[in-house]
């Protein structure tokens, strides 16, 4: 709309004038306050590619965001998350991963048997912060941050989408590394992500080459990623939810296969060569053990393993050489101990609980850095 536009009438003329007036003082709060901006809706592409030069100049908005210490309000975290509308890349610069641990749980209180999962994570990464995401967390965080995709969230017909969903939208926005309660750490994992801008993992050989029958790529799963916040690789996942909704399986509505299927994309783009790499771990590092539910099946699987690919025989060979042991490695830093909340999800939500408080005392108060990081005054 121009402000020179001829107007028949006095009111047309008022009100192209208060909408002139507001553009005019939109574009001032943008220009004074540099990237402290409105949300999404009044952003244009003009606007993010400001951002983006901005962000680009200007380093200490930036670091004040990701630093996980900060108790400076940001400035940044709207333009940031507009992000999500650009296809610019952010500087590599800034490709480090937060040392932030992220989890989940669909319910208000954490299932005490999850208590000494997570302890082993906040006790191997005691400089690490720990942000514990509930759902009531999760429905503010993307009604603040994400309000375009709440309807999408809210309509997934089961729990695990929104458990699989959030953790796509949590990386792209904060960055760091999110884990599943049955996630536990072997030891710090510090040195397998330093210098790697995102970091994913393979599933488990026994399950993607032998179950799965993935055998020219062993696909990837979600229980363990760690990734810079902006990451092209999120952006694509978060813009390819809605074309996904419709898939009948989970593992592909959200899942890992959706994860994986993302990762073939992005790898045939040119994305991996900006800065942006993806590295991808064997399992042995975080996802050593097999299912031990499905050892039956996994050994009927070999055992009428004639003509199938080389590599499905060597995961067979390796699976039998385990004898049942299904131990963990000596270069293993986590492990994968597949609980499978999402089949019991009743027993489960039904179980003792306890506050994330009472198992890390100094857990993030996550709907704080909502906040901070989505509305306007960061208040
Ligand atoms: C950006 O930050 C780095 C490290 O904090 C600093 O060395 C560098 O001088 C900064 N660059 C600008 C343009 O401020
Ligand atoms: C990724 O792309 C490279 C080269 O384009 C190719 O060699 C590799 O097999 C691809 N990986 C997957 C998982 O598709
Ligand atoms: C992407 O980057 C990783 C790490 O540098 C590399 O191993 C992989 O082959 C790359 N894929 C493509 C398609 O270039
Ligand atoms: C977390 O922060 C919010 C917003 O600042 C505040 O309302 C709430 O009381 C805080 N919760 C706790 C447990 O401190």
């Amino acid at each position: 709309m121009r402000c020179s536009q001829p107007t028949p009438t006095k009111r047309r003329i008022l009100a192209l004038g208060l909408v002139c007036l507001f553009t005019l003082s939109l574009h001032h709060v943008w220009t004074k306050h540099g990237i402290h901006i409105p949300w999404s809706s009044v952003l244009q592409r003009h606007d993010v590619e400001l951002v983006v030069q901005k962000l680009s100049k200007s380093n200490d908005s930036v670091e004040m965001y990701v630093s996980s210490t900060t108790t400076t309000t940001s400035k940044v975290p709207a333009a940031w998350i507009s992000l999500l509308e650009s296809e610019d890349h952010v500087r590599s610069s800034q490709n480090e991963i937060p040392k932030i641990i992220h989890q989940f749980w669909d319910a208000p209180g954490v299932p005490k048997a999850f208590a000494g999962n997570i302890k082993t994570w906040t006790k191997k990464h005691p400089k690490w912060e720990y942000w514990f995401w509930q759902a009531s967390d999760v429905r503010l965080f993307l009604s603040t941050c994400f309000p375009e995709y709440v309807q999408l969230y809210k309509k997934y017909p089961v729990t695990v989408n929104r458990a699989d969903a959030m953790r796509y939208f949590v990386l792209f926005a904060f960055g760091g590394l999110y884990l599943d309660l049955d996630m536990v750490a072997i030891k710090a994992n510090d040195d397998l992500l330093n210098g790697h801008p995102c970091v994913l993992t393979e599933e488990t050989y026994e399950h993607s080459i032998i179950l799965y029958e993935r055998v020219k790529h062993p696909n990837l799963i979600n229980a363990y990623m760690a990734c810079h916040p902006a990451h092209p690789l999120f952006r694509m996942a978060i813009k390819d939810l809605p074309k996904s909704r419709a898939e009948r399986d989970h593992l592909r509505r959200t899942g890992p296969f959706f994860l994986d299927h993302i990762y073939h994309v992005y790898n045939s783009t040119n994305l991996n060569k900006t800065g942006h790499e993806l590295t991808i771990l064997h399992p042995n590092m975080v996802m050593p053990t097999y299912d031990k539910g499905q050892a039956s099946v996994l050994r009927r699987k070999c055992m009428t393993s004639r003509n199938k690919p080389a590599a499905f025989n060597k995961a067979c060979r390796s699976f039998q050489n385990r004898k049942m042991g299904n131990q963990v490695f000596p270069e293993s830093y986590a492990n994968h101990l597949w609980t499978h909340t999402y089949m019991a999800e009743r027993r489960w939500k039904s179980s003792p609980s306890l506050k994330i408080t009472d198992i890390v005392p100094k857990a993030v108060n996550v709907t704080r850095r909502i906040l901070r990081m989505c509305t306007r005054n960061g208040s």
